[in-house]
């Protein structure tokens, strides 16, 4: 098991950095705590979401908790917001272009889904491989993936769309398969974009300098706050969580995006999967196939090709 973790001191100097989170805009979710450990670090963190008036609350709750701007713990870091829908892969594309056309670089992207957040990525990877060739650069990719993908029964192909869009019909929880799947793919996704990104070590120098990670962040309660009655089932639910809140939760992401264990030894991190322990371990056989790898990049590809993106 990793040894213990304390964002305070075990994150990499985040002064100066750039960094992407998506998701961030609820207060009970797992982004809204992962900007607030990188930015109380330094960190200048972008919170992409797509629900505006929501995010600019957090953002203003984040700002008073870390006391920015003042004499907080937090003074040197920064927050904005960066409106992002990823179930719109043109809009993303175009949030991507203008990202580039403000910021000189980015250091960590932090981000889940599949087809939107592909896109993004491809489209932010010319910042990001620049930011990677400064000489101390710590570029990292983190897919938010879960241990749910290990439910997925063996796949075959991934060549088409529909391969992507598996219904699970006649499955008892056919929703929870759905989610599984796509958690798979996106571990799936980051093997293949590690790979892709060494093999273009020779002609775009920093490329194979980038961290790709995916992660399983553990089970972190972020939603008995939507039950009704919430004070009823919190004891029940914690009970099966794998931490005490979710500022703690986190901590595999936060890990991820700024460990200084990752810096001091990249070659055992990079294209690996990571567990809620901070452990490297094999995720799911589907997840380690080459096959499958090398398919889901060719059809994201095409996707994003007949779309014309
Ligand atoms: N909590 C856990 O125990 C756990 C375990 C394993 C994996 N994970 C993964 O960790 C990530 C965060 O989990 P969470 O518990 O914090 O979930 P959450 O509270 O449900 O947050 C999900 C976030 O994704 C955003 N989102 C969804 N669709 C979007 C879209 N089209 N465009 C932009 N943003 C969109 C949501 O924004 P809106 O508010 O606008 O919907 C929300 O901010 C998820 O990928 C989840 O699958 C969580």
């Amino acid at each position: 098991m990793s040894p213990a973790f304390d964002p305070k001191k075990d994150l990499v100097e985040l002064k100066g950095k750039v960094i992407i989170v998506t998701g961030a805009n609820r207060q009970s979710g797992l982004g809204y705590s992962t900007v607030k450990h990188l930015v109380r670090e330094g960190a200048k963190v972008y919170s992409a979401a797509r629900n505006e008036q929501q995010s600019l609350e957090s953002i203003e709750k984040l700002k008073e908790d870390l006391r920015l701007g003042q004499d907080g713990p937090g003074s040197d870091g920064q927050v904005h917001f960066l409106k992002l829908d990823l179930g719109d892969p043109r809009n993303v594309k175009k949030v991507a272009e203008d990202f580039m056309a403000k910021e000189s670089r980015l250091d960590v992207l932090d981000i889940a889904s599949l087809i939107s957040p592909f896109v993004f990525t491809q489209t932010l990877l010319p910042l990001l491989t620049k930011t990677a060739q400064e000489e101390d650069s710590d570029v990292r990719i983190i897919n938010v993936s879960s241990i749910t993908h290990y439910i997925v029964p063996s796949i075959k192909k991934l060549e088409t769309v529909e391969d992507l869009n598996q219904e699970f019909h006649g499955r008892p929880v056919a929703k929870f398969f759905r989610y599984a799947h796509t958690k798979l793919l996106i571990i799936i996704w980051a093997r293949a974009l590690h790979k892709h990104l060494n093999s273009l070590s020779s002609i775009t120098p920093g490329a194979s300098r980038i961290t790709v990670m995916s992660l399983n962040p553990g089970n972190i309660d972020t939603f008995s706050n939507r039950w009704p009655l919430p004070w009823l089932w919190r004891p029940l639910v914690r009970m099966l969580m794998t931490a005490p809140n979710v500022d703690v939760g986190v901590y595999p992401m936060v890990f991820a995006a700024a460990g200084k264990t990752i810096h001091e030894d990249r070659e055992k991190y990079t294209g690996a999967y990571m567990s809620e322990k901070r452990d490297v371990v094999d995720p799911s056989s589907n997840a380690r196939s080459d096959k499958l790898a090398e398919e889901l990049w060719t059809l994201l590809q095409k996707i994003m090709k007949d779309m014309a993106l």
